[in-house]
């Protein structure tokens, strides 16, 4: 047995929603999918409540407060209505993530290092209503050190680029961003934080970053969401487990 802590899973349903909502209507149910996936051996559920609402819904995040046993992670954009479904909630974890608009999905990370007063004083409430707060951030150490000053607890790194490396094929590029995100979570280990990444991970890209012995989570929700088509929902999450476990061993 290994003796560093076990690195927690959290399965993101927003793509059930995604489905859900290219026809209107009530199926699939991302909420369904939420009891799945504890039942696979997730650790958390992760939602993006985003500004068009265009997966997660309002009434999907009220569902999700009632019906889990597992900690709700709720990503957010900084603003006002965000923060207030945020308090009326009080989800476990509230992660802020940039967005915009035209976007297909979170494209980067946050800019904490140009923003860092409006951000202490947007998280402050967050923190007091007991919320952890995290910031999804790219692997760099300004971010890093200004996510630290504004007070958060938990950083998420963005392992967006390093996916993309790997699935063109740009192998050195791989490397290199594998080698900047184990750096940087190291010293957001040191800076006190806890350290989570997520943002494209498949079972190809999986373990090389589940073997950081700084990380505690790791948020993963397109890709078991699109496996889940061939083996079921269960299989494709227990599986992601599986390979996190070894590569934690
Ligand atoms: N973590 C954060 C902060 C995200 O915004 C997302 C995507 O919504 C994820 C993790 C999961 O990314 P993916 O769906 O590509 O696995």
């Amino acid at each position: 047995m290994s003796d560093q802590p076990q690195l927690r899973l959290g399965v993101n349903i927003d793509h059930v929603a995604t489905v859900r909502n290219a026809r209107g209507g009530a199926y699939p149910d991302p909420l369904r999918a939420a009891k799945i996936a504890e039942e696979a051996g997730a650790d958390g559920i992760t939602a993006h409540l985003r500004e068009d609402r265009r997966h997660i819904s309002d009434a999907d995040i009220e569902g999700l407060a009632e019906v889990l046993s597992v900690p709700l992670n709720f990503e957010m954009a900084a603003t006002d209505e965000m923060q207030a479904i945020a308090l009326r909630h009080k989800p476990h974890a509230v992660c802020i993530v940039p967005e915009k608009r035209e976007e297909r999905t979170t494209e980067g990370g946050l800019e904490v290092a140009r923003e860092e007063n409006r951000l202490a004083h947007f998280i402050a409430p967050l923190r007091e209503a007991g919320c952890r707060v995290s910031i999804f951030i790219a692997a760099d150490r300004p971010q890093i050190e200004a996510a630290h000053r504004i007070g958060a607890q938990v950083i998420e790194l963005h392992t967006g680029a390093y996916c993309d490396a790997h699935a063109e094929g740009r192998f050195d590029d791989r490397d290199a961003e594998l080698e900047r995100l184990r750096e940087m979570a190291a010293l957001g280990h040191e800076l006190g934080l806890e350290v989570h990444a997520g943002h494209g991970l498949t079972y190809d890209t999986v373990k090389p970053i589940a073997a950081f012995p700084e990380l505690r989570e790791l948020n993963i929700g397109h890709f078991l969401i699109g496996e889940a088509i061939f083996r079921g929902l269960q299989p494709a999450i227990a599986e992601m487990r599986r390979l996190m476990d070894e590569a934690r061993a």
